[in-house]
């Protein structure tokens, strides 16, 4: 380990079992002094306080060699131009930081300590400023929502015209927001479909037990709505160069950009075979099954095997999605794409280890 970060380790590690109280520490010195910047945050800090703080002290600790996170942290910085960030707030932020440390360590705080936050958070906060200064793109693009349909009891699917066209790849997510009934909260949501002509996207949320957004979206967003997209962002796309076989593996919404994956390649593919394994826990939220049995019945090349967990009368696959997978196969000459919440990826991606399917053919996203 360098000196930096043993420093920063060192140091986390004295106030670290006072975090809530560094956070409303570090919220009232930034909100104190700027009152300004209270309007970027989410109305409910209770909950949210301490997102941006856990954020910044992830980076700075996990961060060791920038270098090799340059990428994340431009993308990062553009993408906090959606929180109206400007270059001047990242001096306030910083400096609120280092004074709720130094309030809480009590004496074994030292210089050495206040110069090692410093200089880890100047170099993130550079690069996130310099991805923010290059991109060409707006902070965000507003757009109407023109459809909204509740497919299960906690999953609806609505459609959504920019007011300009946003430049995207099939497989990526955007964020997104909507101010009129959960202002200033972001989350990430995959449209389920590639580029189109018309700009149009097509979102598959779930709402989330205690969660802000994804249940407001699915119960209370209405035609009409205007909803604000940012940054498109992720990997999980298509090598139009591989003639390799191809596995998409969904879990419930994870479906969304699978189905984006799949609507590319129903423009240009002939020759590859597709296997799409979707799971859900019972029957009805296998939400979207109708419409991808048409699509298989198109496409020679595409199969279709859903999988319920916990619906012992279903007449597919019973179990895990990704303990089915392992009973098809043999899957070493695929590529994979795997895309669900954080529990079905990981069980997913341990099967594909067993089955010795290389890392390097498997891309994924995780919604947790
Ligand atoms: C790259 C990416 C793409 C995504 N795409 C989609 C998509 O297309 N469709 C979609 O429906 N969702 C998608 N998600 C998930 C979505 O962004 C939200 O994180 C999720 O819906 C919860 O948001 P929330 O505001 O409802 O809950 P929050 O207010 O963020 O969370 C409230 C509580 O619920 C817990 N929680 C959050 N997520 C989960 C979870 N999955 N399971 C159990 N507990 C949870 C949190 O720990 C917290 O305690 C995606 C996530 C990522 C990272
Ligand atoms: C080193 C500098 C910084 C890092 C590493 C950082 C990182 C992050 C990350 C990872 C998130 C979560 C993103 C998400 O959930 O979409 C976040 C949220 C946020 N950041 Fe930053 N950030 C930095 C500086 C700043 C500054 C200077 C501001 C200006 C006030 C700011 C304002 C916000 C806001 C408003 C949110 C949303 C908070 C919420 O939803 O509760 N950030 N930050």
């Amino acid at each position: 380990m360098g000196d930096l970060a043993r420093l920063l380790k060192e140091s986390w590690s004295l106030v670290e079992e006072h975090q809530d109280k560094v956070a409303g520490y570090f919220y009232a010195r930034i909100f104190l002094s700027y009152p300004d910047l209270r309007e970027l945050f989410p109305v409910h800090m209770d909950v949210q306080r301490s997102r941006l703080l856990n954020a910044i002290v992830t980076a700075v600790q996990t961060l060791e060699d920038p270098e090799r996170f340059d990428d994340y942290l431009r993308a990062l910085g553009r993408d906090h131009r959606k929180f109206h960030v400007e270059t001047e707030h990242y001096e306030v932020v910083g400096g609120a930081l280092i004074e709720a440390m130094r309030e809480y360590a009590g004496e074994q705080w030292s210089v050495e300590y206040d110069q090692a936050w410093a200089d880890a958070y100047a170099v993130i906060a550079a690069k996130m400023l310099g991805g923010a200064e290059a991109d060409t793109n707006p902070p965000y693009w507003w757009a109407e929502v023109v459809a909204h349909e509740r497919r299960s009891r906690d999953i609806a699917v609505f459609t959504v015209e920019p007011m300009q066209p946003i430049d995207f790849r099939a497989g990526q997510y955007f964020s997104l927001e909507c101010p009129r009934i959960q202002p200033r909260l972001w989350r990430t949501y995959s449209p389920a479909n590639a580029p189109r002509r018309d700009n149009s996207l097509e979102f598959h949320v779930r709402a989330i037990g205690a969660g802000w957004v994804s249940s407001a979206l699915v119960r209370r967003l209405e035609v009409g709505d205007m909803v604000k997209l940012a940054a498109p962002m992720g990997t999980m796309n298509l090598d139009r160069r591989s003639t390799r076989d191809a596995v998409f593996v969904a879990g419930g919404t994870g479906l969304a950009p699978i189905k984006s994956l799949l609507e590319e390649l129903t423009r240009y593919n002939r020759t590859r075979w597709v296997h799409v394994f979707f799971g859900a826990r019972n029957r009805d939220d296998l939400y979207d099954l109708a419409e991808l049995n048409r699509l298989a019945a198109r496409h020679p090349w595409l199969s279709v095997v859903t999988a319920c967990s916990e619906d012992p009368t279903f007449p597919g696959e019973r179990g895990n999605i990704s303990d089915v997978v392992a009973r098809y196969g043999p899957w070493n000459e695929h590529d994979f794409f795997v895309s669900g919440s954080g529990r079905m990826v990981k069980a997913t991606l341990r099967t594909l280890a067993e089955l010795q399917v290389p890392s390097i053919r498997v891309r994924y996203d995780s919604f947790s």
